[in-house]
């Protein structure tokens, strides 16, 4: 994944750059990301970047100059690039948003907002206007992250174990079964016996079982819009919580 980022506060970015996987990913070319202050393309002496709305109202809003500024930058080098608007009034980002970006060839351009909004007129720039969730952030840096950081580890060489990919949760459809490591007993509290038996076919009806469970209680919605196996309609008659005509 190739982008870059326009954004007031390009710091918030660098700490979580850095660490763990994401850094690991940028080292190895498999993630590029720049950040541009917007501030940096104000062309008035104090630097201004917002302004009063017109029509009157609370709060501020993001000028368009300076964003359409760096856009002109930005596209000197003429490579093709998705910009992406990160506002709580976007479609919603999701896993197959996820799985889509980590595939594209062009370059990203994340527009993060401040303030109370930003000019409409930047959104003839826009291609996508994307939110993470119903929340309102008090900007979009959090938002332009957690989609890097969600497309970043479905890139083929970022995570070691491309195993770890196809097994979770959202690609099956279902929330994850739980996880246990060393030590079996740990104040008080066992690791389930199947998981030491050794009997994969148990093991991995164990999972499909937990798995179930866990998403008809807590994502019942996800249930109800998956298309389901016949052994998962079996494990589910033996779930209690889950009501078929619900
Ligand atoms: N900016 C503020 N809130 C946001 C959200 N929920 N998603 C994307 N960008 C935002």
């Amino acid at each position: 994944m190739k982008c870059d980022v326009l954004t007031l506060f390009p710091d918030i970015f660098t700490a979580y750059l850095n660490e763990s996987i994401i850094k690991r990913a940028r080292a190895k070319n498999l993630l590029d990301v720049k950040l541009y202050n917007i501030r940096d393309f104000s062309s008035d002496p104090h630097r201004t970047v917002d302004d009063y709305p017109f029509g009157g109202g609370a709060g501020m809003v993001l000028k368009p100059e300076p964003i359409f500024r760096a856009m002109d930058l930005l596209n000197e080098d003429g490579m093709q690039r998705k910009v992406i608007l990160l506002t709580p009034q976007g479609r919603p980002f999701n896993q197959a948003s996820a799985e889509d970006y980590s595939k594209e060839k062009k370059r990203f351009v994340f527009i993060c907002g401040r303030y109370e909004g930003i000019d409409e007129r930047v959104k003839t720039l826009v291609d996508e206007e994307v939110s993470i969730g119903d929340y309102v952030l008090t900007g979009g840096e959090l938002a332009a992250l957690v989609i890097i950081d969600a497309v970043t580890r479905l890139i083929p060489g970022v995570l070691g174990d491309e195993r770890s990919i196809e097994d979770e949760s959202f690609s099956w459809g279902l929330l994850d079964y739980p996880h246990y490591t060393r030590p079996r007993e740990f104040r008080g509290l066992s690791v389930p016996h199947v998981l030491l038996s050794g009997n994969h076919k148990e093991i991995e009806y164990w999972r499909r079982k937990q798995a179930l469970k866990k998403t008809v209680k807590v994502r019942p919605d996800i249930i109800k819009k998956m298309e389901l196996t016949e052994l998962d309609k079996k494990i589910l008659s033996e779930i209690d919580a889950y009501d078929e005509d619900a």
